[in-house]
């Protein structure tokens, strides 16, 4: 069984889908623990109501961002996880942070990477007058929206579109490419070649929604 742990800041949602496509499809995996930086994030309690441990270590009770990037390592190292899912936690993170997890801990970022890395993606695609955004899944290095892409998956922009109706269509996107994303490296489908990422058997590393 390989052991994920899931690091939130508020709602959870990309948290829950990957929770509940693990038990419903037994994959050879169990979520050991759901790690906020917000003692109030709403995802903690889906988390104890699923019997998952949860843990918070709150980023203002530090002085720098090296203080507190230590402290969450050690939090996490004590569920001893395979994997480090980071869905919607809202952290920039140290080197040493991201190198102790290298190639073990992934990211959902709310656009086709490498466009628009950083906030308020959905604004930002709809003020430059994309037809296209979507979302992408990737393994996680020191630079911020970086690293090797598991699976993209587009959706439509449409006329009238505001951030919010964007979001929302991209949403129901993320929630089919993170639990499959995780899915694939807990099977050990995952293989690199250089800094690539691709499947093993070739499945498609894409989604088209519209
Ligand atoms: C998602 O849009 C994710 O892509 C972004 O933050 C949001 C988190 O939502 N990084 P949730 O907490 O998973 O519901």
């Amino acid at each position: 069984m390989k052991r994920l742990v899931i690091l939130i800041s508020g709602r959870g949602s990309n948290m829950e889908a990957i929770v509940k496509a693990a038990q419903a499809e037994g994959w050879p995996a169990q979520v050991a623990a759901v790690i906020s930086n917000r003692p109030d994030a709403a995802g903690l309690q889906f988390a104890a109501r699923h019997g998952i441990a949860t843990a918070v270590v709150d980023h203002k009770a530090f002085a720098s961002r090296e203080d507190f990037d230590a402290e969450l390592a050690r939090v996490i190292d004590g569920f001893a996880p395979d994997l480090v899912v980071l869905a919607g936690f809202m952290r920039i993170l140290t080197p040493g942070f991201t190198a102790r997890y290298a190639r073990r801990m992934l990211n959902i970022h709310p656009s086709l990477l490498p466009a628009f890395t950083g906030l308020h993606t959905h604004e930002r695609a709809i003020s430059m007058g994309c037809k296209i955004a979507g979302v992408t899944v990737h393994f996680v290095t020191a630079e911020l929206d970086h690293g090797a892409i598991v699976i993209q998956a587009a959706v439509p922009v449409l006329p009238g579109d505001d951030a919010k109706a964007l979001s929302s269509r991209v949403l129901a996107a993320e929630h089919r490419i993170y639990p499959q994303s995780v899915r694939w490296f807990v099977e050990g489908a995952l293989v690199w070649n250089g800094e690539v990422v691709s499947h093993r058997d070739g499945a498609a590393q894409h989604l088209f929604l519209s």
